[in-house]
This record gives structure tokens, C-alpha cells and sequence, in this order.
């Protein structure tokens, strides 16, 4: 039994050393040199080429080393008869609500315009809200929202989320569906996206959406690129309907040299690093799941591929 593992090559290059010592008990195959297609019953991806996946006949289980799946999605070819976990790490859920808390305060603290006195040495001040004024939404009420909310939360903003079922959780108010969609942009002053990409999500951060925010608030995507409709996200900024955006995802990764957002003055852009994968805690997750699903007991976070996250 052997184990497929297929990520970036840097990603490859940080994982490979690691491995043996990390699951010892197992055997990998780094893609490209897959050795006996036959040989493979586990696959630990990020990104895998079309087709690599049904090209191995005895693969039982897949471990995404991400908490999305779009990447695997986009596989036509994909086996879908063989069960997907997608990576829930606490590790990488702290990482991602330091990232949603970190953009938060900049929005809520005006950094873009103070920035922007410190370098033209304006002293100035501006007004100022505390956080229990600044409302904030979260698209994606999940695993990674709750906790992003839970720390928002603690710093005094009111925190609302927005998932696809209706739920109650406490000291959060929370709404579903398209009308909670609306009710939701109609009172955050800072709009965070931490949703799956699937058909029913991606494009969701238009113009229709920030027209219904309050006007001037600010925008955080670190779901995926594919939510926002990047040419509305201009024409809102320099209309003033928004006031700033931090964004951690975009639809061509890296950021084309060209793209606009690299130089605005109103976007705070990263490389896709809100919450990285870690090798040590998430080879302990996946190897406890590989051990749980060859003793035939369940295993966590098995993605449901009709509700595509
Ligand atoms: N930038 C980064 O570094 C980074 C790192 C990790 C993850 N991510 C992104 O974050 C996403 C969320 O991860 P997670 O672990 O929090 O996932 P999760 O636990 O599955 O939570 C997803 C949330 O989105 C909601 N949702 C899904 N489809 C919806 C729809 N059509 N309408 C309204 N709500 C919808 C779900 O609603 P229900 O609760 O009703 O199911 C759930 O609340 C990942 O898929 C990935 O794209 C980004």
C-alpha cells in the first residue's frame, strides 16, 4: 500500500523531508514518479492535473490538503465514487482568524488612509468608531467563520454570519439563503467571505452585493478569488460604496504582474497565505484518518460532492 502525495512544487519540497518522519508507517510516491498506479490506495493532493486520480484503479480514500475542494472539483475526470476529507486543522483555523481579525482592524482603523498621511506627512486625525460600532458579516458560517467570529467577537464587534442552512449559535446573529444574504450586506460595515467555491457561491462579491452594504464599508475575501467579480470591485472603491479591500485570493494565482490590484491604493493584497497548510499538524490529521478508514471506522469531514464543499 502506498500513498500518492501531489502538491506544488514548493509545497512538495517543505513536505517531502518531513514525511518519513511525520507517518512513518506509510510509503509515498511523489508525483511525478507515481511508480505502479496499482500500488496507490491513499492520495494527500493539493491541485492535481486532470485525470491523475482515476488514473489510479485501487485509490480508496483522498485527503485534500486544503479546507476547500474546488481544486479537486475542477477535475473532470475525478473518481467520484471514491470518498474526499478535506483538511479541518485547528492550526490552520487560528491561522486564518488571526488573517479575518487582522484585516478587520485595518478596515475598522482606517490603516489604508493613515498609511497614506504617513506618507505624504499628513497629521491629521480622523474619526473614529470603537469595534461595538462596526458591525461585521461572514459569509460562511463554518468552521473557519465561527471561530473568525468567536475572536471578533471578543474584541467587541457585533458578528453576524451567513450559511446556506438556518442555524442558532449563540451571541452571533445569523441568517441563510438569499434573503439572509440581503438582510446580512444591509448591516456589515465590514463584509468578511470565507465560503466554499461552488456553483451557488462563485461571483457572489458583485456590484449587487456592495450596493447593498452600508455605504463605505469594507471587504475581506479569504474564501477564494472566484467569489469576487474582480471588475466590480474598482468601480466600488473609487465610488466611495466601499472603502477598502483585503484580499487573499484571486482568480489567477500569483497575481498577474499587470493586475490592477497589485498597485491600488484602496487593496490590501496577499498571496494566498491567510491560513497554510502545516505540515505537522495535518500529517497527524490525515494519518489518524487513514488509519481510521482502514479499520473500517468513520472518518471525519468527508466532503458531501452534492452540496460540492
Ligand atoms: N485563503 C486561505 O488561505 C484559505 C484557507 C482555508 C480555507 N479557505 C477557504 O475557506 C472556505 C471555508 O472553509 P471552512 O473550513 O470554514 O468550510 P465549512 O466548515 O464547510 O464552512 C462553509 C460555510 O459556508 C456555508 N455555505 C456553503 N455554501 C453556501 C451557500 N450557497 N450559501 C450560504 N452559505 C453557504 C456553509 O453553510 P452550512 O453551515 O449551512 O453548511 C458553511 O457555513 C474553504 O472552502 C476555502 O475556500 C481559504
Amino acid at each position: 500500500m502506498a500513498i500518492l502525495f501531489r502538491s506544488t512544487p514548493a509545497a512538495t519540497a517543505r513536505w517531502r523531508p518531513l514525511l518519513a518522519e511525520l507517518m512513518p508507517e506509510h510509503e509515498f510516491r511523489f508525483w511525478p514518479e507515481i511508480g505502479d498506479p496499482a500500488a496507490i490506495e491513499y492520495a494527500m493532493v493539493w491541485q492535481p492535473p486532470p485525470g491523475l486520480l482515476a488514473s489510479l484503479p485501487n485509490l480508496k480514500l483522498i485527503c485534500g490538503l486544503g479546507a476547500g475542494i474546488d481544486h479537486l472539483l475542477r477535475d473532470p475526470e475525478l473518481p467520484r465514487h471514491v470518498p474526499i476529507m478535506r483538511l479541518v486543522d485547528p492550526y490552520m483555523t487560528d491561522a486564518m482568524s488571526e488573517y479575518v481579525v487582522l484585516s478587520a482592524l485595518r478596515l475598522h482603523r482606517q490603516d489604508l488612509d493613515y498609511l497614506a498621511q504617513q506618507r505624504a506627512q499628513i497629521w491629521e486625525e480622523r474619526d473614529q468608531k470603537n469595534a461595538c460600532e462596526r458591525p461585521v458579516g461572514i459569509l460562511g458560517f463554518g468552521t473557519l467563520g465561527q471561530e473568525a467570529g468567536r475572536k471578533l467577537r471578543a474584541l467587541g464587534f457585533p458578528v453576524a454570519g451567513w450559511s446556506r442552512g438556518a442555524k442558532e449559535i449563540a451571541g452571533f446573529k445569523t441568517y441563510a439563503g438569499a434573503e439572509g444574504l440581503a438582510a446580512i450586506a444591509a448591516e456589515s460595515e465590514i463584509l468578511v467571505c470565507l465560503l466554499p467555491l461552488t456553483a451557488a457561491t462563485e461571483g457572489i462579491l458583485d456590484a449587487a452585493l456592495f450596493a447593498r452594504l452600508p455605504r463605505g464599508a469594507g471587504l475581506v475575501n479569504a474564501g477564494r478569488g472566484d467569489h469576487l467579480v474582480e471588475a466590480d470591485l474598482i468601480p466600488a472603491l473609487e465610488g466611495g460604496q466601499l472603502s477598502g479591500a483585503v484580499l487573499d485570493v484571486f482568480r489567477d494565482e500569483p497575481l498577474p504582474s499587470e493586475h490592477p490590484f497589485w498597485t491600488h491604493p484602496r487593496i490590501i493584497a496577499t498571496p494566498h497565505i491567510a491560513a497554510e497548510t502545516h505540515p505537522p499538524t495535518a500529517a497527524a490529521i490525515i494519518g489518524n484518518a487513514i488509519r481510521r478508514f482502514a479499520a473500517g471506522q468513520p472518518v471525519p469531514n468527508l466532503v458531501d460532492l452534492a452540496r460540492g464543499y
